[in-house]
Order: C-alpha cells, then sequence, then structure tokens
C-alpha cells in the first residue's frame, strides 16, 4: 500500500459538466473525501443550490472558461490525472496517486475528448467496460485517494 508522510492536496473536477445533480454529488464528495476544491471546465450544468451541508461553504468552486485556462492555473508541481475509459489508462487499484493531484473527469454525454487526455500526466480508469455515473467515479478515485494517502483528510476525519 502507498503510504505519505507529509500532506499533500487534490482537487476535482469535470469538462463540460452538463447536470447540477451530478456536481453536486462530486462537490459533497469533495468536501468530505478531503479534496481542497472541484472546478468546473467550460460547464453547462445550472447553479442551483440545494445542498443541505452547505459545501459551497466549506471548499471553493472554480469555473475554467476553457481547457487551456484550466491547464495555465495548474498549481506549481501539480499533476492532472485523467478519469476516463482508454486502453492507455492504468486501473485505479494499481495507481499510486501524486503528492498534489488534480482529476478531471469527463462530461455525462461525451466523456473527455482525444486532446485533452492528451494534456494528462495520468489517465486511470476503473473496472468494467460500461461508463459509471461521474458524480460515482469521482467520489470512488477520492475514496481511493484518502484509502491510500489517510493524511490527505481534513484532521477531524483522521482516527
Ligand atoms: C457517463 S461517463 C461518459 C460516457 C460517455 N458517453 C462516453 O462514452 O465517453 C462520464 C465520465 O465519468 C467517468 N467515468 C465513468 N466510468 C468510468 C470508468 N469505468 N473509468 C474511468 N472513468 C469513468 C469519466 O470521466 C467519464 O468521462
Amino acid at each position: 500500500m502507498q503510504t505519505s508522510d507529509s500532506k499533500g492536496y487534490s482537487a476535482i473536477g469535470v469538462f463540460r459538466g452538463k447536470t447540477n445533480h451530478n456536481m453536486g454529488t462530486l462537490w459533497r464528495s469533495a468536501y468530505i473525501l478531503g479534496a481542497a476544491y472541484i472546478f468546473t471546465v467550460d460547464g453547462r450544468y445550472k447553479k442551483q443550490s440545494s445542498d443541505v451541508l452547505r459545501t459551497w461553504s466549506r471548499i471553493p468552486l472554480f469555473q475554467y472558461k476553457t481547457f487551456e485556462d484550466l491547464l495555465n492555473n495548474i498549481p506549481h508541481d501539480c499533476r492532472l490525472v485523467g478519469i476516463e475509459i482508454d486502453d492507455k489508462a492504468e486501473f485505479l487499484h494499481e495507481f499510486q496517486h501524486p503528492k498534489r493531484a488534480i482529476y478531471l473527469l469527463g462530461a455525462e454525454d461525451t466523456g473527455l475528448p482525444e486532446e485533452v487526455k492528451a494534456k494528462c500526466h495520468y489517465l486511470v480508469k476503473l473496472p468494467g467496460n460500461s461508463s459509471l455515473n461521474v458524480g460515482v467515479t469521482g467520489s470512488i478515485v477520492l475514496h481511493d485517494r484518502v484509502s491510500k494517502m489517510p493524511t490527505d483528510l481534513p484532521p477531524n476525519h483522521q482516527e
């Protein structure tokens, strides 16, 4: 199992996400599972605040207009991890998460385009040939990260 003796951080977002409900699910999981922030790239969802945990008040949402905008704002020494079913992708359970990572999911209808996948430092997939829901996928990825790197959880979540 991967261990980590110093704290890193993660962020997670969706490229051209469509559904408000999926963003809400992802936002909530991101907060609970210790992500520093979430983001959209060219988001298509309609904003709405029905979240009982008031997640928007706990971790920020950044909204990038374009993928180039995201690339230009990646923090120093942080890796972009594309999450997609792809022959070149590694399986999540075997993946060693970078200490500082930004996870990028694809849209509900179109997934991650080839040119976006080509710019990711890593590509990671979950088992199976059929797509999972995007919010569920992001939640599983973040859970995998904290199970391998428990120091990434906020202090009140650590045992
Ligand atoms: C509903 S899927 C997109 C399906 C789209 N129609 C396609 O064929 O690419 C939305 C996103 O969830 C993520 N996803 C879903 N299942 C996945 C899996 N098994 N492995 C990796 N990512 C997955 C990917 O980021 C994907 O772009």
